[in-house]
């Protein structure tokens, strides 16, 4: 299992985390049923978007990769988010394996060298690749970058594309010069990827999308720049590997990494059956489900097995934005503000389906945790815990109800249906509904007025109560995972984690002494969010400003 790797060029985001939180959703879910996963993940360090940042701070590029790289590997275990090795592409396993590939793809024939024009600075004196060069689109008119349509149609644009090219950096209309490169032959795979893509597991977006591209015809990818930083090109002069060719090999390289630490076999999973699975954001499926596939196959590795591509974000309403400030940062703006990561978790597997925009909205977050996880949730946990301490002090005795069982089994289903589908909101709705279903059949069994009345039928209740809420424990885990560890704290007086998904529908453990119950969910108050909500109206006024 991989996630799309972060360029370590700033902070992490709430975009990130659209893609990194539903994987590891998904490994939780995976590992609960008994199946050995490995998860991987790494910095993307190398291109123009690390340079262009170096330059912006006065810094190389290599102290740009070293503060985001630490920033990322300390953030993501914060927010509940675990890899079993967290790489990075300038790591020379990674340097290694891409010269590696790269041999295997020139030996084979699918690298050839070609001269082509490319923009140059006349007065920054050099090649503008990528980043460093903004034009028009060739296909939308759009005002684009030079890999990327990233304001208009988003296509993938080859150097060279853009109209009327001009210095990102100092704003000077470029001239046309001639120059070497290699380029992999993608034209070559376009009968494999036709299949590949008809048997490729994932979402619907990844294979849609990349059939489409393939409609309007393939070019062959060039995949060299005149940059000094990077993995070099062996093969060229003055050249390094273009960073979309070494950062999806970071992949396998983090892979290796753990392998070394681990004891493991890389081979199984990238030369052997093991099914790779890949989790991606949807503007980089062009990479993904076209150069990628062609690449391993080009070079005799194995094949994805899926692409999970998830859907764009939205901040208050408009399009996710760092440059307009519509972002969420996961440390400054929620983290260091005290909120509750799984929180966060839920809001992001909640909101909608896997393939649409999510829309990160303060309000919308209060009314999600006061409501869903506070009011539903939260109450059924807690009323039921604390009905049962004070009445009883222990788990009492009794057996499941056919209506009972008869929930969980529906929640587990709708569960394992998500998990097959990639639907993670199916996964927290099956939680909620499990949790309406508790408050429901709580108050309908008043075991407040049974323990007066009939005190067996009090008790009777109360065991298929607390069974629903060991229920949500085990079933809750893979979205709220320190959330989960709480409740089995207060349910068995300790912590556990990876409970099997089983444990949903075993017979409860009956005579366990029950400490003090505490909610495990707090209300955000409505000045909270307020001030919550400004932080970014001023980043945006003073983005516009
Ligand atoms: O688009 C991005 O943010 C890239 N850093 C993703 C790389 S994914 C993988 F191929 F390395
Ligand atoms: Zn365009």
């Amino acid at each position: 299992m991989t996630c799309g790797l972060p360029y370590a060029n700033g902070p992490c985001h709430i975009a990130h985390l659209r893609t990194y939180v539903p994987a590891d959703i998904f490994v939780r879910l995976l590992r609960k049923m008994g199946q050995e996963v490995v998860f991987v993940c790494g910095s993307d360090t190398h291109g123009t978007p690390i340079t262009v940042k170096a330059e912006e701070e006065g810094i190389t590029p290599r102290e740009v990769v070293e503060k985001y790289h630490k920033h990322f590997m300390q953030l993501f275990p914060k927010i509940g988010v675990y890899f079993d090795n967290y790489g990075s592409t300038d790591d020379p396993l990674n340097h290694n394996r891409t010269v590696e590939i790269g041999r295997a793809l020139l030996e084979r024939g699918y690298i050839y060298e070609k001269r082509v024009k490319l923009p140059y600075c006349p007065s920054c004196k050099r090649f503008l690749p990528d980043r460093y060069q903004r034009g028009t689109c060739p296909y939308c008119s759009a005002q684009a970058r030079g890999d990327e349509c990233d304001q208009g149609c988003g296509r993938y644009l080859e150097p060279g594309e853009l109209i009327d090219p001009r210095c990102a950096i100092c704003g000077s209309k470029a001239e046309v010069r001639e120059a070497s490169h290699f380029f992999f032959k993608l034209t070559a795979f376009e009968d494999f990827l036709r299949e590949f893509l008809k048997k490729l597991d994932g979402t619907d977006n990844a294979r849609n999308y990349a059939l489409q591209w393939i409609e309007k015809g393939l070019k062959d990818w060039n995949i060299t720049r005149n940059l000094d930083w990077g993995i070099k090109f062996p093969w060229g002069e003055g050249l390094v590997f273009y960073v979309w060719f070494d950062a999806p090999i970071g992949y396998i390289s983090s892979t290796e990494e753990w392998a070394l630490k681990h004891g493991g076999d890389w081979e199984y999973f990238w030369r052997g059956p093991g099914p790779i699975i890949h989790f991606i954001g949807a503007d980089i499926i062009y990479h993904h489900c076209l150069f990628w596939p062609s690449m391993l196959k080009g070079a005799g590795y194995s094949l994805p097995y899926a692409v999970v591509a998830s859907g764009m974000v939205k901040v208050e309403g408009k399009i996710f934005s760092k440059s307009r400030g519509y972002v969420v940062w996961v440390e400054e703006d929620y983290l260091e503000k005290g909120l509750d990561p799984d929180a966060l978790r839920y809001y992001i597997a909640s909101y909608t389906g896997h393939t649409r925009d999510l829309d990160f909205s303060w309000s919308t977050y209060g009314e999600k945790v006061n409501n869903e996880l506070v009011a539903t949730l939260g109450n059924f946990i807690y009323r039921t815990l604390l009905f049962a301490k004070r009445n009883y002090g222990y788990i009492v005795e009794g057996g499941i109800e056919p209506e009972v069982r008869g929930e969980v089994e529906t929640a587990l289903r709708a569960i394992l249906e998500g998990l097959d589908s990639y639907e993670f909101k199916k996964i927290s709705d099956a939680v909620l509904s499990l949790a309406s279903f508790g408050n429901r059949y709580l108050q309908a069994s008043e075991p407040w007025k049974l323990i007066e009345t009939d005190p067996l039928k009090a008790r009777m209740k109360v065991h298929n109560c607390l069974w629903l809420v060991k229920a949500l424990a085990v079933l809750m885990e893979p979205i709220m995972p320190s959330k989960a560890e709480e409740l089995w704290l207060q349910l068995k007086g300790e912590r556990r984690r990876n409970v099997p998904l089983d444990e949903a529908l075993e017979p409860l453990e009956v005579g366990v002494k029950l400490s003090e119950p505490w909610p495990i969910f707090m209300r955000v108050k409505d000045e909270v969010v307020k001030e919550l909500s400004t932080v970014i109206s001023r980043r945006v006024a003073s983005a516009k400003g």
